[in-house]
Parts: structure tokens; sequence; C-alpha cells
């Protein structure tokens, strides 16, 4: 066996039982995931306890794939990595537990990993060559921060959301429009044929020069578009609603982030996250980046929703720095990046 550091990598935290195994951080020798989506669609989002007992029927079945698929054996590897937050509690103490007991068994170091961490390390998995300083706008289902990375494992959140994150915005509007669960790829399919200047919605930009966000009163302009549609008995033209909703997040993040980079001085952009999957913003970014010059890296639309090759990547770092968990890891539901 000739591949160096080998990880093992675990992820449960939502409705995705992944997991890869990557060679030296970056080579990625299987990365199996097996969505749940589809049990949760019918009831309109993750049910965290179904959550849970998939993870605990599925999770040997999928290691063992990834196992197989990068045709290595437990004795080849080098340690075990594993989701321990932010995420379900559920759901994250099962891969916690699974990981702890390989690593037990096999007697490996194990590495709790932070999800956000994992998603901004899925940029350092196809771009290795990145350097700091690096600005990160993270954009998930649970959080939007705008991330400044120094170093590995150093992050100053320079905004948040101060309600909900993207994503939550994504899903909780495509649910009001009917289009089913998760929101974020059924508005972008729906966008696709819609004017985006089609119906005027708020834009919260908040204080000047502020970095954090607000996404709650976009969600509700479009529930009173929705509402004073249906009394006056008006057939709403989803695509035209879908394409301006999403406009209207893509301005604000893409906007608030040219803001952070002129504020900063960094120059390289990232981003990460499900909502990093949205070909219209991965375009706005990239054409307002290009306009400002800054240069721009996003991972493949695969590895920006959630898997376990990304906390792969971001495990291999905390190998290098000798960062090991003790067998007392615990999940951390709510747990920050910074
Ligand atoms: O990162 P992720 O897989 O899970 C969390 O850590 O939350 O993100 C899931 C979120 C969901 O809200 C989903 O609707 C959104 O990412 N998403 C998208 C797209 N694909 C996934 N949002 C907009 N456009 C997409 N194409
Ligand atoms: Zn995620």
């Amino acid at each position: 066996m000739d591949k160096k550091n080998l990880i093992l990598s675990i992820e449960t935290s939502c409705d995705e039982t992944a997991a890869a195994v990557i060679a030296d951080g970056h080579d990625i020798l299987a990365n199996i995931i097996f969505s749940q989506i589809p049990v949760h669609q019918k009831f309109g989002g993750v049910v965290p306890e179904i959550a849970s007992r998939h993870h605990l029927e599925h999770l040997p079945q999928v290691v063992a794939e990834a196992l197989q698929m990068a045709e290595v054996s437990f004795s080849d590897l080098d340690a075990i990595a594993v989701t321990y937050g932010p995420g379900l509690v559920g759901a994250l103490l099962v891969g916690v537990a699974g990981a702890k007991a390989m690593a037990a068994a096999q007697g490996l170091p194990l590495i709790g990993v932070n999800h956000i961490e994992g998603h901004i390390y899925a940029n350092f998995l196809v771009h290795p060559q990145l350097q700091f300083p690096l600005l990160c706008l993270l954009v998930s289902g649970g959080h939007t921060h705008l991330v400044l990375l120094q170093d590995h494992g150093k992050y100053k959140i320079l905004g948040r959301t101060r309600d909900d994150a993207a994503g939550e915005a994504f899903d909780k509007v495509a649910r009001a429009m009917g289009l089913g669960y998760p929101g974020g790829p059924q508005i972008q399919a729906t966008a696709a044929t819609g004017n985006p200047l089609g119906i005027e919605l708020p834009r919260a930009w908040l204080e000047p020069g502020s970095l954090d966000f607000s996404f709650s009163g976009m969600k509700s302009a479009v529930l009173n578009y929705l509402n004073r549609a249906g009394q006056k008995g008006e057939v709403v033209d989803k695509a035209d609603l879908a394409a301006s909703f999403q406009q209207a997040v893509i301005e604000i993040l893409v906007g608030k982030t040219l803001t952070a980079a002129k504020a900063t001085g960094v120059r390289t952009v990232l981003l990460a996250g499900g909502v990093a999957a949205n070909q219209a913003l991965r375009q706005s970014m990239t054409d307002a980046c290009n306009a400002a010059g800054y240069n721009f890296y996003y991972p493949p639309i695969e590895l920006c929703t959630d898997n376990a090759a990304m906390i792969g990547c971001a495990a291999y770092y905390k190998y290098l720095r000798g960062e090991f968990s003790s067998q007392d890891l615990n999940a951390i539901p709510g747990m920050a990046l910074a």
C-alpha cells in the first residue's frame, strides 16, 4: 500500500449518511453518499428521529462500500474522522458513536471535525494550492457566514445571518410555493424560465457596511405575495417568482461578499455549502469577482452539498497539526465555527 495519510471520514449531521476515504488530504479514493432525501420528502423537511434511525441502519454499509471502492482495509488506515457538530443531535450521535467504535477497535486516532469547517475545506479538496488569506461565503441550510480564513484552522467570522440561513429561506419559499424539499434545487429549476426582475422583492442590506445577512423579510415578501394572489384568485407565475427570489438572495450574497473583500483587502474568494451548488449564484459571483479583479474558487456541485470527502480533507489538516480527539468525543449540535 503506497497511499499515504489514509483517512476514513464519516458524515451524519443531517439527512445524508456518508463515508469517504481520502489519501494525503486531496486524493478522493471513495466518496459514498446515501441520501435520505426521498425518505423525508413526504414530510416536507427532515424528520430528526427518522434521520437518526436511517443513519443507524445504513452507516455500516456505507463505510464498507467506501473501503471497498478505495480498495483499502481498516488496517491500511491512518485515522478515522467524523463530524461532531453542528447538526441534528441524534444524527450526529450515530456517526460519532460509530467512528469511536471503529477507531477503538482498530487502534486508530480519532479526529472530530466541525461540519461548517468541512464545507469550507471542500475547496481545498480540489484546489490544494490555495494561499491564505482567503474570504469564504459559506451558505448552507443551517448557516450563512462570511469567514476570513487566516490560516488552516484559523477563522474569523466577519458576518452572519441574523435570522434564516440562505438555504433555509430557499427551502421555506419552495415549500410555500408547493415546490417540495429540498427547496434550493427546486427554486433553481423553476427559476430557469422565469424573469428575475419580474416581481419586485425587497433586499435587506441592513446598516451601511454591515456584513450580516437577513433573509426573513425576503421570505415573508414572497409569502405575502402568494397570499395576496390567492385572495384575489390570481394565478402566480411561479417561474417569475422563483427567479425574482433567487435573484434577490444572490444580489445580497454577492454584494456583501464583495464589500467584505474590499474591507479586508483579501483577493481570493471561496464559495461553500449546499447553496453554493446554485448555478446562478456561481455565475454572478464569477462575474462580480472577474469585474473586481478577485480570484474566485468553488467546489464541484457534488462537493458543495453534504458529503464525507470534505470532512476527510478538513481532518487531514488537523492530522498534520496533531489535533486528535479523545474517546470521550461527544456530539455538539449547536457547535460554532469560531
Ligand atoms: O450544506 P447542505 O447540504 O446542508 C447543510 O449543512 O445545511 O445545504 C443544504 C441546503 C438546503 O437548504 C438546500 O435547499 C440548499 O442547500 N441547496 C441549494 C441548491 N442545492 C442545495 N440552494 C440553492 N440552489 C441549489 N441548487
Ligand atoms: Zn452541510
